[in-house]
C-alpha cells in the first residue's frame, strides 16, 4: 500500500496537461486544454484538460479522472504502477510498504473493494514468478513475459488459503464480497487455487474480477469471478484497456471469445482484440464498441455453436447499427479458434480474414436464404415474412433502406411492393425506434448538488446534518464518506478538493465524487457562494421533509411545524 501523504504530495508536484500531453495532442482553450478524446472516436475536440483543476473530463463519452487516473485507463497502467510511473517523472521514490502491521487506516482502507482486487493481482503476479510450472504452462502456450505482464496474468497457488501471503485479515468480510475467498460452514477458502489467473479489468484499469485457466486437464476449464459489486459480466470485455491504442490506430475492434484468443493476438502482433467473458454479446458490449472504434468484426468458430452465437449478436446489434460503422462477422475455419489460427499462421493471415470478413448483411440475408428457398414462390414469400421482424429492428435509415433493396430483389419484387408487404410505406415515412437514445438527464438531486458544494468547500462538512440526506443515493453515501473523511482529518492537513478525490479514488464512492468534480468543470463556484448554496439545500430539504410529515399531525403539533417551515421559506432565498 502506498501512503495517503505520499499519494498527495505526488498529485501537487505533477500537471496533468504534461502527463496527458504524453499520449493526446493538447491545444489551449481559455482556462483549459482541448483534444480528440482518447477513449471514443471523435471528429471535434471535447476531451478537456484542466490545469487549475488537476482533472481531464470529456464531453462527449463522459470519461475523467485526475493523472493517475488517466494512466491506468489509457496507457493500461494498474494503480501502483501509475503512481510508480508518475513518481518517476517527477524525481520522486514511492515509499515501499515493508511492514506487515500497517497502520489501521490503511487496513481500514482494505474494506473497499478495489483495493482489494488491485491486490490480490498483484498477490498472484508475484506468485506466478515464483511458479516455474505456471510459467512452464505460459511459455507452452507461446507466451512471452512481456505479454504475461501487459495482461497482468498471474498465477494463483496450490493452497487453500493462499491469500493469507496477502491479506493478513483473511478473515475479512470483503474477501468473499469480492469473489476471492468462499466461506462455508465456517469455513474459508480461496476460490482460485492452482489456476493461471487472468485479471478483468474495467474501462478506468481498475481489477474487478479474475478467470482462472486450470493447467492441465480438469473442471472447469476456466472459473471466473462471480458478480460482485464490481463486476458484472455482461458489461465488460476483457482486454479493453490494452487494446484502446490498437484500436484507435487500426480504427477497428475485433470480438473473440476467449481470454487466450486476446492474449494470443496481441502475442503476435494482432493488439486490438478484446473478448466477451463467457457470455453471449449484450446491448451494452455493443454500445460501447461502437463509440470506440469505426468498425466491429465479432469471431466466431466456425462450428454450429459458432454460428448461433453468432447470430444472436446481430440480432442484439441491429437496433444499434450506424450507417457510418460497419459491422462484420468473421467465421474461423473449423476446429480453430483466434488463438489457434493466428500462432500457425501469423498476423498478415488473421488480418486478411478479419478484412475479409462478412459484413451484417450478407450475414442476415446468407442465413435467411438458407432457410427458404428462393427459387419457388412460396419459398420467396416466406423469406420476405422472415426478414420482416429483422428490417424492422434496424434504426439506421441509409442501412435499413438498402437491406430493403436487397430484400425486394432477391424476392423478386419492387421496392415499393417490398415497403407495402413489411408495413413500411414509403422511405420518407418510416417509423423508426428511437435510435440511440439521448437521456435527458433528470434534475439533480440535492445530493449531488450537496457533494458538488463540499468538493469546493471540505470544511463545510463541520456543519452538515447527514440525517437529512438520502443514504440510499450513492452521492448521499459520499457525503457521509468525505464527512467522516474531513473529521478524521481535522486535525492534521487541510484537505484540498484533488486530495479528497484521490483519498477515495479505490472506493466505491470514486465515481460519483469524478461525476460531481466533472460537472464542475463548467461552473465557477467562489467558496463564499458554495456556502451558500450549502445552507440554501439544507433549507430546502428541511422543508420538503416537514411536507412528508404534516399528513400524519393534527392540532398543536401541525401548527407547530407548519410555523417552522415558513420561517425556513422565509429563508429560501
Ligand atoms: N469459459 C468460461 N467457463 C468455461 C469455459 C469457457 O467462462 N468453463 C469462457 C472463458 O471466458 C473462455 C471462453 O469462454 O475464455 C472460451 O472458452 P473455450 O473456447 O473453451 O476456451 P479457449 O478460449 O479456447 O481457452 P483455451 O485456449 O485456454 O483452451
Ligand atoms: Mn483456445
Amino acid at each position: 500500500m502506498i501512503p495517503e501523504s505520499f499519494k498527495q504530495d505526488l498529485l501537487n508536484r505533477v500537471d496533468i496537461v504534461d502527463v496527458v500531453s504524453r499520449y493526446v495532442q493538447l491545444k489551449k482553450g481559455g482556462a483549459n486544454f482541448m483534444g480528440l478524446c482518447p477513449f471514443h472516436t471523435e471528429k471535434s475536440p471535447s476531451f478537456t484538460v484542466s490545469p487549475a483543476k488537476q482533472f481531464y473530463h470529456c464531453f462527449g463519452c463522459g470519461q475523467h479522472g485526475n493523472a493517475i487516473g488517466f494512466l491506468m485507463a489509457y496507457a493500461g497502467m494498474g494503480y501502483v504502477d501509475a503512481v510508480k510511473d508518475l513518481a518517476a517523472g517527477a524525481g520522486l521514490t514511492v515509499p515501499e510498504d515493508t511492514s506487515r502491521q500497517r497502520p489501521k487506516e490503511e487496513r481500514d482502507r482494505e474494506q473497499d473493494l478495489y483495493a482489494l482486487m488491485e491486490r490480490a493481482m498483484e498477490f498472484y503476479r508475484a506468485e506466478l514468478k515464483k511458479s516455474d510450472k505456471a510459467i512452464a504452462y505460459l511459455k507452452g502456450r507461446g507466451l512471452s513475459g512481456e505479454i504475461a505482464a501487459r495482461f497482468r496474468i498471474g498465477y494463483a497457488p496450490d493452497d487453500w488459503q493462499g491469500l493469507k501471503g496477502a491479506f493478513a485479515d483473511y478473515d475479512n468480510r470483503a474477501l468473499v464480497d469480492a469473489g476471492l475467498v468462499i466461506a462455508t460452514e465456517g469455513k474459508r477458502y480461496d476460490r482460485f487455487r492452482d489456476r493461471v489467473m487472468f485479471p478483468i479489468l474495467n474501462a478506468r484499469g481498475a481489477t474487478i474480477g479474475f478467470g482462472g485457466r486450470v493447467m492441465g486437464e480438469g473442471e472447469p476449464k476456466y472459473l471466473n469471478s462471480p458478480e460482485t459489486a464490481l463486476f458484472e459480466k455482461g458489461r465488460e470485455l476483457y482486454g479493453l484497456v490494452q487494446a484502446r491504442e490498437a484500436m484507435r490506430n487500426s480504427s477497428r475492434v475485433l470480438v473473440v471469445e476467449g481470454y487466450m484468443d486476446v492474449v494470443a493476438l496481441a502475442q503476435f502482433g494482432v493488439g486490438n482484440a478484446v473478448a466477451t467473458l463467457g457470455t453471449a454479446t449484450t446491448p451494452t458490449h455493443v454500445g460501447k464498441l461502437l463509440r470506440l472504434a469505426e468498425e466491429i468484426v465479432f469471431c466466431f468458430d466456425g462450428d454450429a455453436a459458432g454460428r448461433k452465437a453468432a447470430w444472436r449478436a446481430l440480432e442484439v446489434s441491429l437496433p444499434l447499427a450506424l450507417d457510418h460503422k460497419p459491422l462484420r462477422f468473421l467465421f474461423l475455419p473449423e476446429g480453430d479458434d483466434p488463438d489457434s489460427y493466428v500462432r500457425n499462421h501469423g498476423k498478415e493471415a488473421f488480418e486478411r480474414l478479419a478484412g475479409e470478413s462478412q459484413t451484417l448483411s450478407g450475414f442476415l440475408l446468407g442465413e435467411l436464404r438458407a432457410d427458404n428457398d428462393l427459387a419457388t414462390p412460396e419459398g420467396r414469400s416466406r423469406f420476405l415474412a422472415a426478414a420482416k421482424p429483422h428490417l424492422e429492428k434496424i434504426a439506421a435509415k441509409g442501412f435499413r433502406l438498402q437491406l430493403v433493396k436487397e430484400v425486394a430483389q432477391l424476392a423478386h419484387v419492387s421496392q415499393d411492393e417490398a415497403e407495402q408487404l413489411l408495413g413500411m410505406r414509403s422511405t420518407s415515412t418510416y417509423k423508426h425506434p428511437a435510435p440511440a437514445r439521448v437521456q435527458a438527464s433528470p434534475p439533480p438531486s440535492l445530493e449531488s448538488k450537496l457533494l458538488r458544494v463540499l468538493l469546493i468547500q471540505p470544511k463545510l462538512t463541520a456543519e452538515l446534518d447527514l440525517e437529512l440526506f438520502d443514504q440510499n443515493l450513492p452521492e448521499g453515501r459520499a457525503v457521509a464518506a468525505l464527512a467522516v473523511r474531513c473529521r478524521i482529518s481535522e486535525s492534521g492537513e487541510s484537505l484540498t478538493q484533488a486530495g479528497l478525490i484521490e483519498a477515495f479514488a479505490n472506493s466505491p464512492h470514486a465515481e460519483s465524487l469524478n461525476r460531481a468534480r466533472a460537472s464542475l468543470l463548467e461552473i465557477e463556484m467562489s467558496e463564499e457562494v458554495a456556502a451558500q448554496e450549502f445552507r440554501q439545500i439544507h433549507i430546502q430539504r428541511r422543508i420538503e421533509r416537514i411536507d412528508q410529515e404534516l399528513p400524519r399531525l393534527s392540532g398543536v403539533e401541525l401548527a407547530r411545524r407548519l410555523q417552522e417551515q415558513a420561517e425556513l421559506k422565509n429563508q429560501r432565498a
